[in-house]
């Protein structure tokens, strides 16, 4: 049994702050020819008791901006209408699109312009959950709220009763409830981020969310963490979720982590959650990725009879998406290190070919980190690939994190398997487009470069990746 498309547009609307879902499906509109997406800015109301409106940026003047959901296979064509005043583009994170539909200024396309407009058009290629956001100042025009949530459902979907998507993230909010304007500080981009003072459940004030459930029903919850900085640490209270994909890509079903899972900027998770607990009760989706437990939403059992009486016995394993397996016996190694920070072992690098201490870097030069001792500005970094790779090569990629900071590492245009974990083989062999590096880790991530083009790999904490942890990879 699976959801029908009107089940979860009713189930949507009685979600808090949920425009969210209440999109039609790919298809349906592509026949009227593509779907228009306007980039702007609006007024939105976060606390339902108080008359305080804050200004947002995003797309269709939702808040997230609408799902956009295609089956795997199809082509998706979007129209995006920038009306800001600013320049801008949509990148299409994790989805393996080709180089010119990658929302890349001045690598894959020139920014749009204010009153332009610029067609995406991409075959689905991989079913599984991921999400579009601007690639131009991104740390400001994501932090400002512009991302939206993307489906490409599977030929043959398992077997759920519902299927709900929850974009995480957090605003900095002044005491008139407006957004504080201080995006791109040095001090957040050699620390942890720009992180936000309010986490924001699929645009509703965290603890306000509410998931309806009714007893026995079997939910894929979809969680994508679309803030700039935060790291979500979520556990789901008197539950066991079972994690069924990382950035959309199937993995074999476990328990979600015991302690909580974390999750990065960028990164993605569906569970497959039985909802086992007793009519008229509830339970919290927390977070704890910054010490204290903030409760994220709530699952709200209705008052109703359970829909069955255990969980449902339907397989819980996806159809894996057509990945190329990389094989280590052939592939060539590449080493990154990363150093900087404000915190940590002050370090030396290279930039503008001088050497000289990080503390330097930041002060003058407005930046904060080193990839293999070198401190890249930002015109050098999209101009210059940090690697040159040929197509069908097998690459190893080591990432040695000498900060003491975590990085959601993130390549474009493929996915990689994650390999070793400080040397050691992971208990599970997991395909990711953005993956966790703890502080002082070592990671170890394989892939083809299969797909032609100059890539983005940067960190997904975006103050970072402007405090250069950025470059590109080229596959020619
Ligand atoms: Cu989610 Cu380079 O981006
Ligand atoms: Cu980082």
């Amino acid at each position: 049994m699976s959801i029908t498309r009107r089940e979860f547009l009713a189930w949507s609307a009685a979600l808090t702050g949920a425009s969210l879902l209440d999109t039609p499906a790919f298809a349906k509109t592509e026949a009227a020819g593509p779907r228009l997406l306007t980039a702007g800015s609006f007024l939105r109301q976060f606390d339902p008791l108080s008359s305080q409106r804050t200004r947002v940026w995003g797309y269709d003047d939702s808040f997230p901006g609408p799902l956009l959901r295609a089956k795997r296979g199809e082509r998706m064509t979007v129209l995006l209408q920038n009306d800001l005043q600013n320049v801008t583009t949509l990148h299409w994170h994790g989805m393996r699109v080709p180089n010119e539909m990658d929302g890349v200024p001045h690598v894959t396309q020139e920014p749009v312009g204010p009153g332009m407009r610029f067609e995406y058009s991409f075959i689905a290629r991989d079913s599984g959950t991921f999400w579009y956001h601007p690639h131009q100042h991104s740390f400001e025009q994501v932090a400002r709220g512009m991302y939206g949530p993307v489906i490409v459902d599977e030929d043959k979907p398992i077997a759920v009763d519902r299927d709900v998507v929850w974009m995480l993230s957090d605003l900095k909010l002044d005491a008139r409830g407006q957004q504080v304007e201080d995006f791109g500080r040095v001090r957040d981009m050699a620390n942890e981020g720009r992180i936000g003072n309010q986490i924001v459940v699929n645009g509703a004030i965290a603890g306000t969310a509410k998931l309806e459930v009714r007893a026995g029903e079997r939910l894929r919850l979809r969680l994508i963490n679309a803030a700039t900085a935060r790291i979500f640490k979520l556990q789901i209270a008197d539950h066991t979720p079972t994690v069924i994909a990382y950035d959309g890509q199937a993995v074999e079903p476990h328990p979600l982590p015991q302690g909580g899972l974390m999750l990065g900027p960028g990164m993605r998770v569906d569970l497959v959650l039985d909802c086992l607990g007793k009519p008229g009760t509830a339970a919290a989706i927390t977070d704890q990725g910054r010490g204290a437990l903030i409760t994220l939403g709530q699952i709200v059992y209705r008052d109703q009879a359970p829909l069955r009486s255990g969980a449902l016995g339907a397989p819980l394993r996806l159809t894996p998406n057509d990945l190329p397996e990389p094989d280590l016996s052939k592939a060539t190694d590449h080493y990154i290190v990363f150093q900087g920070g404000m915190r940590g072992t002050p370090v030396i690098g290279r930039i503008d070919n001088r050497t000289v201490k990080i503390q330097e870097i930041m002060e003058k030069h407005g930046l904060a980190w080193t990839m293999n001792f070198t401190a890249e500005h930002e015109h050098a970094l999209v101009h210059e690939p940090m690697l040159q790779l040929r197509v069908g090569e097998h690459v190893v990629l080591r990432m040695l994190n000498e900060t003491d900071y975590a990085h959601p590492m993130h390549l474009h245009g493929h996915f990689f398997k994650v390999v070793a974990v400080d040397g050691k083989k992971p208990a599970r062999s997991e395909w990711r487009d953005t993956v966790l590096m703890q502080p002082r880790q070592t990671i170890d991530v394989a892939f083809v470069a299969d797909n032609p083009g100059e890539w983005m790999f940067h960190c997904h904490i975006l103050e970072h990746a402007a405090g250069g942890m950025m470059g590109t990879i080229a596959v020619d």
